[in-house]
């Protein structure tokens, strides 16, 4: 009897789709034969890394024969500080994509649930997927999470939430107050992931302070990562705060040195940059603000955002109008496999990016 390879595979991997990233934008100019495009598809820093981590980096070069320092030492001491957690609250992950990974590997098993919106980051669906567990979508209300609905879906069988906040990709927060009441609400044995990639974004006014949920020993699970403000996204390194058992036990099952010691010596540096971070928000409020109002002033809906990416709705085929601007240089994201059809997910670029942007949504849209 010869058995196939999807046989073979876990079943669980059948009904998966495959992560589909924006496309470099080296390949996007080769393919069309353009130049000087610009990518607004990933949420990335326009401004690029942080100075003090490159100086990290360049110092940090001699030394890659060696393996990293898998626990992160430096790096979580640092993050502790800066946080008011202990090191042994801290996880370091290649991104905080492994995190929710790893997260999911730990404790979902087929037939148990977990619970998250459905219009999320889509890598919770994928993680969830990947172990067999049954997954609990809640659609979105007004563009943000349903708390009380999601609350509503947990039953005995729920091991795992997954909340984003701000929630990609319609960039909406919670208020502070209703995030931190779901907190308390949830039952104990629940662990939350709390996905808090954009938090360095956040206004005060919207700041949860979900960390102290984490000093208190609640089973929740924060997590971010230095590729959105700290602009580090290719180097890879994002963390998880939780009460020590909880970093103990997702410990086990991390690959030995799964970041690398250049994305740690960059983050530690990123870290300490508060100029650069400071830069970085000032020009997105900036950006944000013009694309909104611009946008609107076009009688395009556009979301009302609190990270570096807006989503608006184009009144028409969301693929067809990124692929018509890609022709203009400019890589924006469709959000169909969202349930947004005639919506794109704009990241917040530089001033001329944004000019850029704007401009070529006028051609497109002949307005
Ligand atoms: C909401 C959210 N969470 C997590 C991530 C993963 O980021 P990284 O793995 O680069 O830390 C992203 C990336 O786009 C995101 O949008």
């Amino acid at each position: 009897m010869t058995r196939s390879l999807d046989d073979l595979a876990s079943p669980y991997l059948r009904g998966l789709i495959p992560y589909s990233p924006g496309k470099p934008i080296q390949e996007v100019e080769r393919e069309l034969g353009i130049r000087e495009s610009v990518k607004l598809a990933s949420n990335e820093n326009p401004l690029g890394p942080s100075p003090m981590a490159l100086q990290a980096l360049r110092d940090a070069l001699p030394e890659i024969h060696r393996y990293p320092d898998g626990s992160g030492h430096r790096l979580r001491h640092a993050l502790a500080g800066h946080w008011h957690v202990a090191p042994d609250q801290l996880i370091l992950g290649n991104g905080s994509n492994e995190l929710l990974e790893l997260v999911a590997r730990c404790f979902l098993l087929p037939g148990d649930e977990a619970v998250y919106a459905e219009q999320a980051f889509v890598v919770y669906d994928m993680v969830a997927q990947v172990t067999g567990a049954k997954k609990v979508m809640i659609p979105l209300k007004d563009f943000t999470h349903d708390l009380d609905g999601m609350h509503a879906a947990i039953s005995p069988r729920t091991k795992l939430v997954f909340v984003g906040n701000p929630n990609n990709p319609t960039g909406t927060a919670l208020p502070a107050r209703a995030l931190e009441a779901f907190l308390e609400s949830v039952p104990s044995q629940v662990l939350v992931v709390l996905d808090e990639a954009y938090y360095e974004f956040l206004p005060p006014d919207v700041t949860p302070d979900a960390l102290r949920f984490v000093r208190d020993g609640r089973l929740l699970l924060v997590l971010r990562t230095f590729s959105k403000i700290y602009g580090l996204a290719g180097l890879r390194i994002g963390y998880g705060i939780g009460p020590p058992a909880l970093i103990a036990l997702l410990n086990r099952a991390r690959e030995p040195f799964n970041t690398s010691s250049l994305a740690q010596a960059a983050a530690t540096a990123a870290l300490g940059d508060v100029a650069h971070v400071a830069r970085t928000r000032a020009v997105t409020e900036g950006g944000r603000k013009f694309l909104s109002e611009a946008c609107r002033a076009l009688g395009l809906a556009v979301v009302p955002s609190v990270a570096n990416f807006l989503l608006v709705d184009v009144g028409r085929p969301g693929p067809a109008t990124a692929d018509a601007l890609l022709r203009h240089g400019v890589i924006v994201r469709p959000m169909v496999g969202y349930g947004f059809p005639t919506h794109l997910r704009i990241s917040i670029g530089t001033p001329q990016e944004n000019e850029r942007c704007l401009a070529a949504l006028k051609a497109v849209l002949g307005k």
